[in-house]
Formats: C-alpha cells, structure tokens, sequence
C-alpha cells in the first residue's frame, strides 16, 4: 500500500495499493509453514516478529515503561539531548525514512529539531499503525511531505520517489536491530544503501553490553509483563493456526549469552508433552525450550565495523552517561 499525505490539503489523502508490497504481508499460509519449521527443528525456535499481535503489541508498549526496561527511556532522552547534533549533521531539506514506524514518539522528537525537513516516509508492517502515525504527523507537520508504505522491511522494498536537495536519511530506533544476527545486520545495512543512496545516513539506536544483571532484569521483570509477552505468542498461535499448546505447561525463561552478546528469551516445557499443529504433532522433553527471540548487545567498535562491512562509516555516536544505549550516524559511501 502506498499513501500520500499532505498533498495540497492536510487530511486528503489517497490509497493505492501495488501487488507487489501486498504480497509482502505474512499471510496465513507463510506464518503455517514458518512456524512449523521453526517447532520441527532442533533446537526448536519461533519468529520473533509473531510476538506482536494486538495482545503482544500491547505489553510491548507497557515493557517499555517498566522500571527494569531501560531501553526505551534512555534512548527518548538521549535523543531529546543530541536532536539538535543531528539536525545539524543533516542539514536542511532532508528526506527521512522511519523503518518500523509504531507511535513515531521517537521520529517527532527529531522531526522537531531538523531544518525544514522535505519528506518523511513510515515503512511498517501493520497497516493500522502506520496510519495513525502518519496522520497525527501530518497534522503535526503541516509542511511536511508525508507518505506511508506498509512492507515488512527486514526484506527488499521500495519507497515512492523521493523528491529534495536535502540527504536521505534512514531512522531505525528501538534496538531493533537488535533482533538479527550479525550476518542480518550487514545484509540488512546493505539494503538501506539502496535506499538513502550514495551518501545518504542511516541513524541507528543499539543496545550497548552492559553488566549481565542489568540484562537479566530487563528481560525477567518484577511485574511478569516480559513473562506475558513470550508466553502471548503460544496464545497466538493457538487462536490463528489451531495449535494445541496447553499455557500452564511452559514458562518464560530469558539468560544472557556472554559468548554470542545476546539476550535469548525461550519457552520452557514444563513437562513431557505433545503438541499438535495441523497433521504434524511437536513432542517435548521436560525442560525442551522454543527458543522465540535474540536481543544483541553491542561494543561501540564492534557495530561500527559491522557497518564498514556494509558500506558505512560511522560519522557519530552518541552514548547516554551510563553507555548503556548507543545511537549511530553512518553515512554510506559516495
Ligand atoms: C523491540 C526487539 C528491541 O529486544 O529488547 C522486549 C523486544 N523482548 N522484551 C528487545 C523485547 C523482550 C525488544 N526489541
């Protein structure tokens, strides 16, 4: 789907959808047999992307306020103290690209501080949101170019062209990143050169390593939301692909991998146990785990030669005081 913001009129906007974007949409049948290779493996595994249904999105906005969850609210404020570092490095007449747009809480507080901005294209995956977003952004920004693209962008996609003397500038925030391996994180890097062009900037938020107990509190929180979280995604394909999985008989467990820099959230099968998904029934040991996501922590060095591999140089990092959570200016080569 493309929409198109602003064009004249606040408000009046137009729909057109393209078969190709379309088909990037998970549907039934690819979320089926991404699942079912995922259980039949081993070690057994799920998408991370499936977390976030209306339930999962919902306690995913409330982990972000949990006192134990300092990711979100530490990269808010760092970026509320250097927005005006990155004005200034983009100079005016840019052209920004959110990827995985959610409330565009973060894109505002940069918004804000640009220069005449020319455009912004949201790029997310659920429909829903992006038009909640790029609405109340128009409106926020009545001289703003606004457009919407839903796709999944972790694959190839296109963006409608963009027009402006200005750099081109893609804003990933979040930590996202954080979801991919190393080798993802260079194919995905690539990806965005193709995007924001010859010289064009990706502005990156990563979480930074940090001691362990900092990360196991994070991830194991007081309150049981990041608990709920993992455990929504069995609730989840229960109800959309008929899986019998029995809730009280697996348990959120989340361990930091020293060695691999990552976080790993898993399930932890209680009990022996069966479970079926259409003609294919998943055994378990006791003590068998799915393992649902990877959150990768970084050393400043170590992403900015993650980048170079890509075809970046990073211009800036920004760290808050603690060094827990940094944000990347790279800038492609020409
Ligand atoms: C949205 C991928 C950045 O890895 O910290 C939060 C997701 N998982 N609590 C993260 C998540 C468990 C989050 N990211």
């Amino acid at each position: 789907m493309y929409l198109r913001l602003n064009d004249g009129l606040i408000m009046n906007y137009e729909i057109s959808k393209t078969a190709a974007l379309e088909d990037r949409r998970p549907d039934f049948d690819k979320m089926m047999s991404e699942v079912r290779e995922g259980l039949l493996a081993t070690p057994k595994t799920l998408p991370c992307k499936y977390f976030y249904d209306e339930k999962g999105s919902d306690l995913f906005q409330q982990i972000c306020d949990l006192p134990e969850y300092y990711l979100t609210r530490t990269e808010t404020s760092l970026l509320t103290s250097i927005a005006s570092e990155i004005a200034e490095l983009i100079g005016p007449g840019s052209q920004m690209i959110e990827y995985g747009t959610g409330s565009s809480k973060k894109m505002r507080i940069v918004l804000s501080a640009l220069i005449e901005p020319e455009s912004f294209t949201a790029v997310d995956i659920s429909e829903k949101h992006l038009l909640t977003a790029t609405k109340a952004l128009s409106r926020a920004f009545p001289h703003l170019k606004v457009h919407a693209v839903t796709a999944d962008f972790a694959k190839p996609f296109t963006v409608p062209a963009m027009t402006g003397t200005g750099l081109r500038v893609g804003f990933f925030p979040g930590s996202t990143i954080g979801n991919v391996t190393h080798e993802e994180v260079i194919e995905f890097l690539k990806g965005t050169r193709k995007i924001v062009g010859p010289m064009g900037v990706m502005l990156i938020g990563v979480d930074l390593k940090k001691d362990v107990r900092i990360l196991r509190a994070a991830y194991n929180d007081s309150q049981g939301l990041t608990a709920a979280f993992n455990m929504n995604l069995l609730a989840r394909l229960n109800r959309d692909l008929g899986t019998t999985f029995n809730l009280t008989q697996f348990s959120h467990d989340a361990v930091y991998d020293a060695e691999l820099g990552r976080v790993e959230m898993h399930l932890v099968s209680h009990t022996e146990q069966t479970v079926t998904l259409g003609r294919d029934v998943i055994f378990f040991r006791k003590g068998e785990t799915i393992h649902t996501e990877n959150s990768y922590k970084y050393g400043q060095n170590q992403f900015k030669a993650l980048s170079a591999r890509a075809g970046y140089k990073s211009l800036m990092v920004w760290t808050d005081p603690n060094a827990c959570f940094g944000i990347f200016f790279l800038q492609a080569e020409a």
